[in-house]
């Protein structure tokens, strides 16, 4: 079994990627084969509507995307981490998203069965240095419509406001530790 995570903070070592890393332990706990992808050293140009998707579901431009459509594919589960920026994800793993509107284009356009026989599920987890309620809304519908577009159930998320200096996470009460639990959970449901 292979657990993607996605790394969509471009700061090493912050709280997102203390965070993910806490989740795919988790996971790797119970069995897991665990990747990261540090989106950010990727080279992902945005989607640039040239809807060459449409016609094949291949996306016509070749750059770092090609690989990580392969992973996603083979992956049997995601966790999407990310922090807020202006109340939504990163450009970084935004670009990724939107990349994904090849294999949208494969479901939704051409109608094609999806490779996967098992349920795929898939973990948002989130953070944020303010605490309003509503801080994670844009994310979580991101987030869910492409989870939807990969064939992947939204099993849970993990929100943590009010934090914001690199690795102030670790300060934090109970995050690590609700990390790799959902991370545990995520694999142990099987
Ligand atoms: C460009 C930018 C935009 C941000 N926008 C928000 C925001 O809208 N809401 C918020 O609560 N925090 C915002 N933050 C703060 C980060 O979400 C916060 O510092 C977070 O802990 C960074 O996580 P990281 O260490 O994984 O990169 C922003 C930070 C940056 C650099």
């Amino acid at each position: 079994m292979k657990v993607l995570g996605i790394m969509g903070s471009p700061r090493k070592q912050g709280n997102t990627d203390l965070l993910l890393d806490e989740a795919l332990k988790g996971a790797k706990s119970q069995g897991a084969e665990v990747e990261k992808l540090m989106v950010d050293k990727l080279n992902i140009s945005p989607c640039r509507e040239f809807y060459g998707c449409l016609k094949d579901g291949q996306c016509t431009i070749k750059d770092d995307m090609q690989l990580v459509y392969v992973k996603l594919l083979e992956a049997d589960h995601l966790i999407v981490a990310s922090p807020m920026f202006f109340y939504g994800l990163t450009s970084q793993v935004k670009a990724l998203i939107d990349r994904c509107q090849a294999l949208w284009a494969r479901k939704y356009v051409l109608k094609q069965i999806p490779p996967h026989t098992t349920e795929r599920r898939g973990v948002f987890i989130g953070v944020g240095a303010t605490k309003g309620e509503r801080l994670f809304d844009g994310a979580i519908l991101t987030v869910k419509y492409f989870f939807k577009a990969m064939d992947v159930s939204y099993h849970s998320e993990l929100l943590i406001r009010g934090v914001d200096k690199r690795g102030e996470i670790k300060e934090h009460p109970t995050a690590l530790a609700e990390a790799f639990e959902i991370g545990r959970r995520l694999v142990s449901t099987s």
